[in-house]
């Protein structure tokens, strides 16, 4: 933006486009489960699943999770487990674990009483400034911005910054847009109209300007250059990572392993692997306490994650005569049919479906 531009948007121009905004969600926006209440957890949640993820991703997990955990309380009191469970597939696991901790700070700090302003909202473990304001405007009616990718796409193209949106400072500046936009009364509408732009016609790549409601105020769109906005840090490139994926069976049982507490697919359970970067506590199928009968080459997956690349070669270790009492309490030996029961991450998906292939308990033809 010019200094000549920053002059030229008056708070009356950010309100007209504002007001833009409500009028054409009121019209046009989608009717989606988590805009049909003014429930502050069941917002929250939403919000949550809806982090780098799409709506039509999340809406079956959202209706599943609802079920499960109706109040604040009632996910505060399930385990990680079982929460886990509930966002398998859906990816980002943290997301899971600090919904969970933060539930249990709600519950156990705030005693109970749902924090109801943003301010209040930033205390909460894992509530940034996003969805703090996405809460505190669709819930409570506060009026304050509500600032995540999307809406800085949408603002960074109206009003022509060419600056890096990943940096702090013009990311407050847009925050600071944003407020000023917000029609008084109208937070909820704002708020909303401008995520729901951002998901259906402001879209990353080549924008649907032809669709759009404030197509005449766009600045972008008018020097030509919507699709080159937002400028951003350039993305690295996800490191290859390469491992080795045990899949251990007697042909009736496998062996699972729950990850660390901490750090990448915390608490979820794998397929145990070789000792690697991501999976410090691998595993040595020679040191497990039983027989190995052979070893032979299974599926190979590959999963993209935001940071990594696992190319995985899954190995079958075919075993008999399992102490599994000898075991370590962070590995389970299961009857396979009970795979279903545990939280697996996708990544894991290939060699899950590989474990429940009709063939996989057939007698094994000779060692190798
Ligand atoms: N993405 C983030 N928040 C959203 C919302 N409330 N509705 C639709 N998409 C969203």
């Amino acid at each position: 933006m010019s200094t000549q531009e920053k002059t030229a948007v008056t708070p009356e121009a950010f309100l007209t486009i504002g007001s833009a905004f409500c009028d054409w969600f009121e019209a046009n926006g989608r009717e989606l489960p988590w805009r049909q209440t003014r429930d502050p957890y069941a917002i929250w949640v939403s919000e949550v699943m809806l982090q780098q993820t799409r709506v039509e991703a999340v809406l079956g997990y959202y209706s599943r999770f609802m079920e499960a955990f109706p109040t604040v309380e009632a996910l505060a009191e399930a385990s990680l487990e079982q929460v886990n469970h509930l966002w398998q597939g859906l990816g980002y696991y943290r997301r899971a674990a600090l919904l969970h901790r933060g539930a249990q700070y709600i519950c156990q700090v705030c005693g109970g009483r749902f924090p109801d302003t943003a301010r209040e909202l930033r205390q909460v473990p894992g509530i940034g400034a996003y969805t703090a304001g996405a809460v505190a405007s669709f819930a409570y009616g506060e009026e304050v911005p509500a600032v995540d990718g999307n809406v800085l796409r949408v603002l960074a193209r109206i009003y022509g910054i060419e600056e890096n949106v990943d940096l702090p400072a013009v990311r407050r500046r847009i925050e600071e847009i944003a407020q000023h936009m917000i029609p008084p009364g109208r937070v909820w509408s704002h708020n909303q109209a401008l995520m729901e732009l951002g998901a259906l016609v402001c879209i990353p790549g080549t924008p649907r300007c032809a669709v759009c409601p404030v197509a005449e105020y766009c600045t972008a769109r008018a020097r030509g250059e919507a699709s080159s906005l937002p400028v951003k840090n350039e993305k690295k490139k996800p490191r290859v990572v390469p491992r080795t994926v045990y899949i251990v069976t007697d042909g009736k049982h496998i062996l699972l392993h729950r990850r660390p507490a901490e750090g990448m697919l915390a608490g979820l359970w794998e397929f145990p692997g070789w000792p690697d970067e991501d999976s410090p506590r691998g595993l040595d199928p020679d040191t497990l306490p039983c027989d190995i009968l052979f070893q032979r080459e299974a599926v190979q997956a590959q999963h993209v994650f935001t940071h990594r690349v696992w190319e995985m070669r899954g190995v079958r270790v075919q075993v008999e005569g399992m102490n599994w009492q000898e075991l370590d309490e962070d590995y389970r030996w299961i009857p396979r049919e009970e795979l279903k029961n545990f939280a697996l991450p996708s990544a894991m998906r290939a060699f899950a479906a590989y474990v429940r292939d009709a063939g996989f308990g057939a007698p094994e033809q000779g060692e190798e």
